[in-house]
């Protein structure tokens, strides 16, 4: 309640244009009275002194006074009725007319009694006992029209500001500041009042501006691109919705469309039945694939604990995903007990290596129960040989999961598919649309060949209050005990609405579209002197280093790698500070810092390659 503009907020705001024409005859006059009566916090004033046209200025401090506080606000109105202001600006002769009561400290309450379109306050008469007026409990705390006004206005200021130039190439990715000056410059401090509303508007536009635009055609930093309509659109949707996808009687809706979409993605996978979910990301599926695991080889943990379990141990490559470590601690497995297989010379699990890392652990008194594989490495691209691991865990009864989060939409197309050969052996896998195919974040699922109810064996709590047993409709529609959370987002819209707009040929083409990319961007990459690729890429990941021309065939001189593993951080830091184009960089074992640019966006075209390898010579070029 505090929160609502008084009285005097209110008169300000009415008079906000006059007192703008008024007092912008001398504007630092009336900033110095303002500053002198403490109407301004020391930033306030710092930020309306530096406004140079009189106008802003006063613009400035009028809106800072409304947003400080009721008594600012009421500082101020009867600092326009003394005479030195009224002696220097005869036409305020108008403020001296406005009935203005001073406001109890609760000045929101009193504003909500007839105050919003009229000037005068309404007396304490009107309130109860308890100082809260009658007339309140039957209003509504939100005005619809103001609201859907500000919706509509920030709807334009999206499809502007983000969309239609964040997607524009002679508009720039990112507008790059210093933390300090951020800081300074969106003015962050929560108050107790709130701001009018072309205020808030212009917030909005500056959380766009100084936003990293994700859907520009040359924003190459990670796995996520680009922007699909549709599956925006899903997303206000959902948002506007605002429900929870635990019972039916919430998301009727979206706990039928969840289970059809992870039925349509088990499809792709191979499977005719199983069960999955959708999860708060990548790192979350792979750490629900644990969790079922260790539940399946040992249930008791449940309700037990860790205690009494001998020591467990995971298998997975050094080029997976850090979730993989990450869940083994937050599940009190132990990251000592990850235990990493040899990769090939492309970044690929060696399943020989598994076998005898497996064999060696079984040996040491530990008990192997999940090897985690990743079809699409992060960094490299990799896809492990899923049929042969599949074979290795099999034959020592261990839980195979595959983190497919990166390059699990390959199963969409019929030609990249054979990457995943295997893939229906496999006891679980994560894959996230909100990568590859733009989905949105976050967009990220956990698919389960279990029919069993694993998950809910697993995860369920039983809360009486919202899984009741005696429910009116079929209770295996509220799957919300499946989860480890109990608010879940509904993130299976946004998908749904994109693969009903370009069915699954749709998303076949966008994949093919992005090896496509690769494939003519390495070639012309080996067109001109200076990239040099780490490897052939298996996926959309192109590693490459760029040798600058002061560094071309010096590589036999001793500071060579020290010189080479510095160039990708500095063409970063030129790139981020001009905003031209974003791109991510690394070391992985013993290579020195090269890029890995990931092309999945489907706005992406042939010319933003082009582009792109110009802008690292630009860029790169006296190094
Ligand atoms: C292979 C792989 N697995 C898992 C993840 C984690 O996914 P999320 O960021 O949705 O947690 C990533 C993210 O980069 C990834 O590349």
């Amino acid at each position: 309640m505090a929160d609502e503009p008084a009285s005097e907020v209110q008169l300000l705001r009415k008079h906000k244009a006059q007192l703008i024409d008024i007092l912008s005859a001398d504007a630092d006059f009336v900033l110095q009275h303002a500053d002198s009566r403490c109407l301004l916090s020391s930033h306030g004033y710092q930020q309306v002194k530096a406004c140079r046209i009189p106008s802003e200025k006063v613009t400035e401090l009028l809106d800072h006074v409304i947003q400080r506080s009721p008594e600012a606000a009421q500082g101020f109105l009867q600092l326009l009725k003394e005479q030195s202001l009224q002696e220097t600006f005869p036409l305020l002769e108008f403020v001296k007319d406005l009935q203005v009561t001073t406001l109890s400290s609760d000045g929101g309450l009193l504003n909500r009694c007839g105050l919003r379109k009229g000037d005068h306050l309404c007396r304490t008469e009107d309130m109860d006992s308890d100082r809260v007026p009658l007339s309140d409990l039957s209003e509504s705390l939100i005005d619809h029209s103001e609201g859907q006004r500000f919706l509509n206005e920030t709807v334009k200021i999206i499809v502007e500001e983000v969309l239609q130039k964040g997607t524009d190439v002679k508009e720039k990715v990112c507008e790059w500041k210093a933390p300090e000056e951020l800081a300074l410059l969106l003015d962050l401090e929560l108050r107790s009042t709130g701001e009018p509303e072309e205020r808030l508007l212009q917030r909005v536009k500056d959380v766009a501006k100084y936003s990293v635009k994700t859907c520009h055609p040359h924003f190459f930093n990670q796995q996520f691109a680009g922007v699909d309509y549709h599956s925006l659109s899903g997303r206000f949707l959902s948002e506007a919705l605002n429900t929870n996808l635990f019972t039916y009687e919430v998301a009727p809706v979206f706990i039928l469309m969840e289970s059809e979409v992870l039925r349509a993605m088990r499809r792709l996978v191979g499977w005719t039945e199983g069960d999955g979910l959708f999860c708060p990301g990548g790192s979350s599926s792979n750490m629900y694939a644990m969790n079922l695991a260790r539940h399946r080889h040992f249930p008791d943990v449940k309700t037990r604990g860790l205690f009494g379990l001998p020591r467990l141990a995971v298998f997975t490559s050094p080029e997976s995903h850090y979730s993989v470590k990450k869940g083994a601690a937050f599940l009190g497995i132990g990251t000592d007990n990850v235990v990493l297989v040899k990769v090939d010379e492309g970044g690929r699990m060696v399943p020989s290596d598994l076998n005898e890392k497996i064999m060696l652990t079984k040996s040491q008194g530990a008990v192997p129960f999940l090897v985690s594989c990743t079809s699409g490495t992060t960094v490299q691209g990799a896809f492990d040989p899923l049929d042969q691991i599949a074979d290795i865990c099999e034959k020592h009864k261990i839980w195979m999961h595959i983190d497919a989060a990166w390059g699990g939409s390959v199963l969409f197309s019929k030609q990249h598919r054979h990457l995943m050969k295997g893939v229906d052996r496999a006891d679980s896998v994560a894959w996230n649309p909100h990568k590859m195919l733009s989905a949105g974040l976050q967009c990220s699922v956990l698919l389960l060949k279990d029919t069993s109810n694993l998950l809910k064996q697993c995860h369920s709590a039983s809360a009486t209050y919202l899984f009741q047993q005696d429910k009116f409709y079929d209770i295996n529609l509220d799957v919300g005990d499946k989860s480890v959370q109990c608010s879940r987002k509904v993130d299976c819209l946004k998908l749904w609405l994109m693969w009903k707009a370009v069915g699954s040929e749709g998303l076949e083409r966008r994949v093919d579209k992005a090896f496509l990319h690769v494939r003519y961007l390495v070639e012309q990459m080996k067109k001109r002197d200076g990239f040099t690729l780490l490897r052939e890429p298996e996926f959309v990941n192109v590693c490459f280093w760029y040798i600058p021309p002061s560094l071309r065939g010096k590589e036999g001189n001793t500071d060579y790698q020290k010189k080479l593993a510095q160039v990708a951080p500095t063409i970063k830091e030129r790139m981020m500070k001009q905003g031209t184009m974003m791109l991510g960089y690394q070391p992985l074992g013993n290579r020195v810092n090269f890029f890995r640019v990931v092309v999945l966006s489907p706005l992406v075209c042939q010319k933003d390659m082009d582009w792109f390898l110009d802008e690292i010579e630009r860029l790169g070029k006296d190094l």
